[in-house]
């Protein structure tokens, strides 16, 4: 949806004020372990993190890391077995009756498979969490109004979910969440359930709306476009533990851990073809060559990093792969390439001068030679 939010009734103040800039994490997370009784080991272990207001925080990891489990605890829809998580302030990890509910309406959250009532309208849908917050009914009205005409639904106020698309059940799902002018929405794989050109409309209203109203946004998500696209920052959930985490572009061009780059892989070139991979060695061998990954980022990406290569340092590349991404809104190059070196420094003096230029580059191994003209059909 590119239709303007009706900012105008945002700032009347009925549902939605924007939240005010503040440097205080709006989410602190500290040593929170999770077990269950049946569960042989910890479900989450030792995770700590903070997320600054007015974020776009991706939580990303394989399959059973504890991504929702995590999310659950910041809600306290699952109760933390240790540790503390902080939400706005409220300490909800110890809540408890009241006052854990009214800081729940602090935060909102939307889920792959909506959870929209099918018995009642979209309106209906948006009202009830203003009905269990107790907003007298005179207020819910235009309240409701302006929360549909926010997501792009105003005409489908009467609608029940089931005469509704994919993505407009999952705009119902956002205004619901937003219903009591929370200063959180989490988000549990709320796109994978959407096909591409979907995903990206309802991306686009979480960023609007994250930064028309100063919302946190915390995204777990398996789809790594995703994070690619609209997190700001990300944290890679591992068995439980946090492995990664720090501004998207960083992780993104310069992942740690080997869960980090696995993922990252479909979207950014840091994985080697596998057969160059199967024959690299950290070390040279008789019948190898160094094989070069090379990191642009930003104003580096204008240098002819090849051309100086062969005429100022008389090396002869290679490129084994390359490619160019956007990540977080900047542009992100990935160059692998193999040269050989003659054992004279030349190798070296290159990669101190592409140092220089500001860009990333190391030997990642050395692979063998058979194997790299395998690749490129014939005998080098
Ligand atoms: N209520 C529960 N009782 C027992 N075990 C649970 C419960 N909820 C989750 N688990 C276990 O905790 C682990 C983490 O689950 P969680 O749902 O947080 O993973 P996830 O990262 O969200 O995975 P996915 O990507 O498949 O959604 C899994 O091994 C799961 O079986
Ligand atoms: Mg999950």
């Amino acid at each position: 949806m590119n239709a303007p939010l009706p900012s105008e009734s945002l700032a009347a103040g009925l549902p939605l004020a924007p939240h005010p800039p503040v440097s205080e994490p709006v989410i602190r997370i500290e040593g929170l372990s999770k077990t269950f009784s049946d569960a042989a080991g910890p479900v989450l272990d030792d995770v700590s993190l903070q997320i600054a207001r007015g974020d776009i925080y991706g939580v990303i990891g394989r399959s059973g890391a504890g991504k929702s489990t995590l999310v659950r605890c910041i809600n306290r829809l699952e109760r933390p077995s240790g540790g503390r998580v902080v939400v706005s302030g409220h300490e909800t990890s110890r809540l408890e009756g009241r006052a854990l509910r009214t800081a729940r309406r602090d935060i909102g959250m939307i889920f792959q498979h909506f959870n929209l009532l099918s018995s009642r309208t979209v309106a209906g849908n948006v009202a009830l969490p203003l009905e269990v917050a107790r907003v007298p009914k005179a207020e819910r009205g235009p309240r409701i109004a302006a929360l549909l005409e926010l997501v792009g639904l105003a005409d489908k106020a009467q609608a029940y979910p089931s005469e509704l698309s994919g993505g407009q059940k999952q705009r119902v799902g956002i205004a619901r969440a937003l219903a009591t002018a929370p200063s959180v929405l989490l988000c549990d794989e709320a796109t994978s359930a959407l096909d591409p050109e979907t995903t990206q409309q309802i991306l686009a209203l979480l960023r609007d709306i994250n930064r028309r109203l100063g919302l946190t946004v915390v995204l777990v998500t398996h789809e790594m476009e995703v994070v690619r696209d609209i997190a700001s920052h990300v944290a890679v959930l591992e068995r439980g533990r946090l492995v990664e985490e720090g501004a998207t572009f960083d992780v993104l061009a310069f992942p740690k851990s080997p869960v980090a780059r696995s993922f990252l892989a479909g979207i950014v070139a840091h994985e080697l073809p596998p057969e160059i991979q199967a024959t690299l060695s950290p070390e040279p061998q008789a019948d190898s060559d160094p094989v070069i990954r090379i990191v642009f980022t930003g104003a580096a990406a204008n240098e002819p990093i090849v051309a100086d290569l062969v005429g100022r340092f008389g090396l002869r590349p290679n490129i084994l792969h390359g490619r160019i991404d956007q990540v977080a809104g900047r542009p992100l190059g990935v160059l692998t390439l193999v040269a050989g070196d003659g054992g004279d420094g030349r190798l070296a003096a290159a990669l101190a001068h592409l140092a220089r230029l500001g860009l990333h580059a190391e030997v990642i191994g050395h692979a063998l030679r058979p194997a790299l003209a395998r690749r490129h059909g014939g005998p080098r």
